[in-house]
């Protein structure tokens, strides 16, 4: 439970706002750190928490993508393939990415690492195909590029992992 585990943390968010339900992005942010998604028990927990409506939780967590409702893997990669990256190629950019991790979109690859996910416009149109790995952009991609991230996410992983 994130109430027990992380009692001061979040003590220390609740002190910055000037109201308990202000703190929900925060303190979901937490919980998705701890369990890897936003289940529904850990929506419960935030919003018994903040004392809030589990439905507002779900609610939150279902408009932005960055909370996940589902299991995901450790590097979610969310593509773009909105009007102006579609433009771009994003569309063979999401087929040419999911034949190489070979999995749909919406998929994980059995060892965990990779989820693909597609995105509606993150803000860098002009620098399609571009993609958001957890929190970090990857712009102006190609093939070559995308081979040199999948890489180096895995031995990125490898490292963590020793
Ligand atoms: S349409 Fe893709 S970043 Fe804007």
């Amino acid at each position: 439970m994130i109430a027990e585990k992380y009692g001061d943390q979040i003590q220390a968010i609740l002190a910055r706002y000037p109201d308990k339900k202000s703190a929900v992005l925060p303190l979901m942010h937490l919980a998705q750190a701890e369990y890897g998604y936003m289940s529904r028990a850990a929506m419960a927990e935030v919003a018994a928490v903040l004392d809030l409506d589990p439905t507002h939780v779900l609610s939150l967590a279902g408009f932005y993508t960055l909370f996940y409702e589902e299991p995901v893997g450790k590097y979610v990669l969310e593509i773009c393939d909105d009007l102006a990256c579609a433009l771009c190629g994003a569309e063979e950019f999401v087929q040419m990415a999911s034949r190489k991790l070979g999995i749909p979109v919406e998929g994980t690859t059995p060892d965990g690492l990779f989820t693909l996910k597609t995105v509606m416009c993150l803000a860098a149109c002009d620098k399609a195909p571009m993609l958001q790995c957890n929190l970090h952009y990857h712009e102006k991609l190609d093939e070559a590029k995308f081979d040199a991230l999948i890489a180096q996410l895995r031995a990125e992983a490898a490292t963590v992992g020793d």
